[in-house]
């Protein structure tokens, strides 16, 4: 077990050593197979009001992010070099601290950029609807050694949002090596869901961030991308649960609010709790932008990198004992016509080719310890999402396909024919301000699943289309009869399109500020994010 629930960093200093000594026999990375529901003892780390690693902030008042590298006890034995957020304040040095606003808040931050691989970093703060300066792009960055500056008032609806680096050329890398974190917004309605199932951050209502990662045999992380792996995404042969492998939670019978974030590079999750092979029924109440109006029945959801979903797991019915798995369950990631042969990272092979995207994977245990008595339930009414008004408004086309691109004639991932990393200052459209527009999105039949994201503005999913025939669909039996799935309900800034299907999307483009504002439109598969595969924007 480590050490990493009460890791501050001046003590785990000291502390590892000692460590590394009494682990010297294990092989940490090895043990760790998530395809094995063995092993799962460590406790989750879970946010908490004493600082440490994911320790909560409020801020109250200016503060900084420095972002630096920091060892961290990740697996058995040697502890991994990550790159981290650090805050300081009383309590400490809190490392990727959760970030918890109200709506309508001021938010002043400084980035410091004190890593020292000589490379940009910035803040982006995924979801939220900010200005072009305060929204952290590709270019928006600080410098080895210089800080940036953000201020901003938090205009987004209450919900679970979260922040990485974004600078050109070194996102994917940054963000796999440990910047991320939660950005928690909070307002009434979300208030009065915790006040009616007496939900308390960090003990009853967690946030969980999955990432799968690839460790050497020291517990390095390993970040060597072949050609393979940025046509694919990078996958790793560990899956941690807020930083933790194989992760237990000690859980009693009540209701659980489980905010979800898929923060992988590449791996899409098929989400589900399972009860020794019985799918446990969960309430969907969450999407990227906040609570949907009403909560939607599920056994099973999927998470595609940079999407949240919000769940309520009933364990009232449960009994102490009772051991539930959150698993990702076997599905068929419609890649193999990619000619990408997965697992070409030279240290991983064996691993790796078990574990292809789509794999069955253990992510985190749930242990019943005590029956107590419980009698709230989930309101039938949990807020309000107003459909976007989309009369008369202009319908914009994108085709997600694989080609040549003009210049390194290289296969790369393009947006209608063009790729980002030729032409970084290229903008291919300006929408105007306060303009509501449909996005058609069509993913070519050869392709693979991506991701879309969209900065400065949450959206509305219209509408799937589907070229394939019906019975291929992994959404098969997850849809409704416009064909949408449960996390289409709510508000969205990423959406997954397999293969073969067309996703018609409403953006309302209104927004307090005046000037040109950049933004980007990109997949949240970070290799296919870092090949390229995105677009500028403007605002204006
Ligand atoms: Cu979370 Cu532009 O990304
Ligand atoms: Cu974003
Ligand atoms: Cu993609």
């Amino acid at each position: 077990m480590t050490n990493l629930h009460k890791f501050f960093p001046c003590s785990a200093a000291a502390l590892l050593p000692a460590l590394a000594l009494l682990h010297v026999a294990t092989a940490g990375a090895m043990d760790m197979n998530p395809q094995e529901p063995t092993d799962f003892e460590t406790p989750l780390l879970r946010p908490s009001n004493t600082g440490g690693a994911l320790g909560i902030f409020r801020p109250a008042a200016p503060f900084t992010l420095a972002t630096r590298s920091q060892a961290v006890p990740l697996l058995d034995g040697a502890a991994t070099d990550l790159l981290v957020y650090e805050t300081v304040d009383p309590r400490g040095s809190l490392i990727d601290p959760v970030l918890v606003v109200r709506k309508r808040q001021q938010v002043t931050a400084t980035l410091e950029n004190d890593l020292d691989n000589g490379e940009n970093t910035n803040i982006h703060w995924h979801g939220l609807s900010l200005d072009g300066h305060n929204d952290g792009g590709p270019f928006a960055v600080a410098a080895p050694g210089e800080n940036y500056e953000y201020a901003y008032k938090v205009r987004n609806r209450g919900g679970t949002y979260w922040y990485h680096p974004h600078a050109m050329g070194s996102t994917a890398e940054q963000a796999y090596r440990g910047l991320a974190s939660f950005y928690i917004v909070k307002d009434r309605m979300n208030d009065r869901l915790s006040e009616q199932l007496g939900l308390q951050l960090g003990k009853t209502d967690i946030p969980v961030v999955i990432q799968d990662k690839r460790f050497d045999m020291d517990n390095q992380l390993v970040y060597e991308p072949s050609d393979d792996d940025m046509m694919m995404g990078v996958l790793g042969n560990v899956v941690l649960a807020n930083l933790t492998a194989k992760p237990l939670l000690n859980v009693k019978t009540r209701i659980y609010r489980f905010r979800l974030l898929n923060g992988s590079n590449a791996r899409i999750y098929k989400l589900a709790f399972v009860k020794e092979d019985v799918h446990l029924p969960f309430s969907i109440i969450g999407t990227d932008g906040g609570l949907l109006a009403q909560p939607q029945g599920a056994t099973e959801v999927f998470l595609a990198p940079g999407e949240r979903v919000d769940v309520l797991l009933d364990l009232t019915a449960a009994a102490a004992g009772d051991d539930i798995f959150l698993k990702s369950l076997e599905f068929d990631p419609m890649d193999n016509e990619m000619g990408g042969e997965h697992g070409m990272g030279a240290m991983s092979m064996d691993m790796e080719e078990s574990m292809p995207n789509g794999a069955e994977l253990y992510i985190m245990r749930l242990r019943v310890r005590t029956a107590r008595p419980y009698n709230r339930t989930i309101p039938a009414q949990l807020s309000k999402v107003s459909p976007i008004d989309t009369t008369g408004a202009f319908v914009r086309e994108f085709t997600l396909a694989q080609g040549e691109d003009g210049m390194s004639m290289e296969m790369r991932w393009l947006i209608n024919g063009a790729n980002f990393n030729d032409a970084p200052a290229f903008v291919p459209f300006q929408v105007d301000r306060g303009a509501v527009e449909i996005w058609e999105i069509t993913n070519e039949m050869a392709s693979m699943p991506h991701p879309m994201h969209l900065h400065g503005f949450q959206f509305q999913v219209l509408e799937r289309m589907w070229m394939h025939a019906p019975e291929m669909s992994p959404w098969e039996g997850l849809t409704d009869e416009m064909g949408l799935v449960a996390t289409d309900k709510g508000w969205k800034d990423t959406v997954l399109l397999w293969p073969g299907e067309t996703v018609r999307i409403a953006i309302d483009f209104s927004q307090p500020f005046s000037g040109i504002q950049d933004y980007v439109f990109h997949c949240h598969n970070l290799e296919h994010e870092e090949g390229g595969m995105m677009l500028n924007y403007q605002v204006k």
